[in-house]
């Protein structure tokens, strides 16, 4: 079967029926632990965090949330490919997806926490202390760390993932 091109992907906000494809998507990449496990509950009261990428038949072939945490910082998370359909810009076009609505929502900066500052460093993401994010974002956050299967817990809490901030405007 032919690859579709990034032309031919089409990247929307997400719809409640959207939220199993999601779960699928995430858990492909959260067996390797590059993202967090959410459970079915989660997803679906997010949904209207989500964009996600079809494949010219309508599969949910990636996706990605913005969530805000504050009026003017949002949190990217849950960026997610299935592994048969990476580098084919799919990852790029939901991550423009979702700064647009960061943009359009006034937004001033999107900050994430991820184990490949590399890819995100190319869409503008800079390293920076977790400070930049309000304390009770954090706890909450540690709280979704602890929901995760123990052996993800030392990345998490030891260094393994690094926290990024992106200018909603770069
Ligand atoms: C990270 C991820 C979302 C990227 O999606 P993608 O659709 O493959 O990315 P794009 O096609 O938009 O970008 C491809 C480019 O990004 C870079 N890139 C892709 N994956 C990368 C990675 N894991 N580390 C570093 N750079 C990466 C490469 O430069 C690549 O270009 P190349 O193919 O010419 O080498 C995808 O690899 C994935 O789902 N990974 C597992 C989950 C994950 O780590 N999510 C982020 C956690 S917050």
């Amino acid at each position: 079967m032919p690859e579709p091109s990034a032309m031919t992907i089409e990247v929307a906000s997400a719809t409640p029926a959207d939220v199993p494809a999601i779960l699928s998507v995430l858990e492909a990449s959260a067996a390797g632990n590059w993202v967090f496990r959410r459970r079915a509950a989660d997803v679906g009261r997010a949904v209207d965090d989500f964009a996600v990428a079809r494949d010219p038949d309508g599969r949910v072939i990636g996706c990605a949330a913005l969530h805000w945490s504050t009026p003017s910082l949002a949190e990217l998370l849950s960026v997610a490919v299935l592994p048969e359909m990476r580098r084919q810009q799919v990852g790029t076009r939901l991550l423009d997806h979702q700064h647009g609505r960061a943009r359009e929502g006034g937004a001033r900066q999107i900050w994430l926490m991820t184990r490949v500052p590399e890819y995100f460093a190319s869409h503008g993401y800079r390293p920076a202390p977790r400070n930049v994010v309000p304390v009770r974002i954090l706890a909450a956050k540690l709280a979704s760390v602890f929901a995760q299967p123990p052996k993800r817990w030392i990345p998490a809490l030891a260094g393994g993932e690094t926290t990024m901030v992106r200018s909603v405007d770069s």
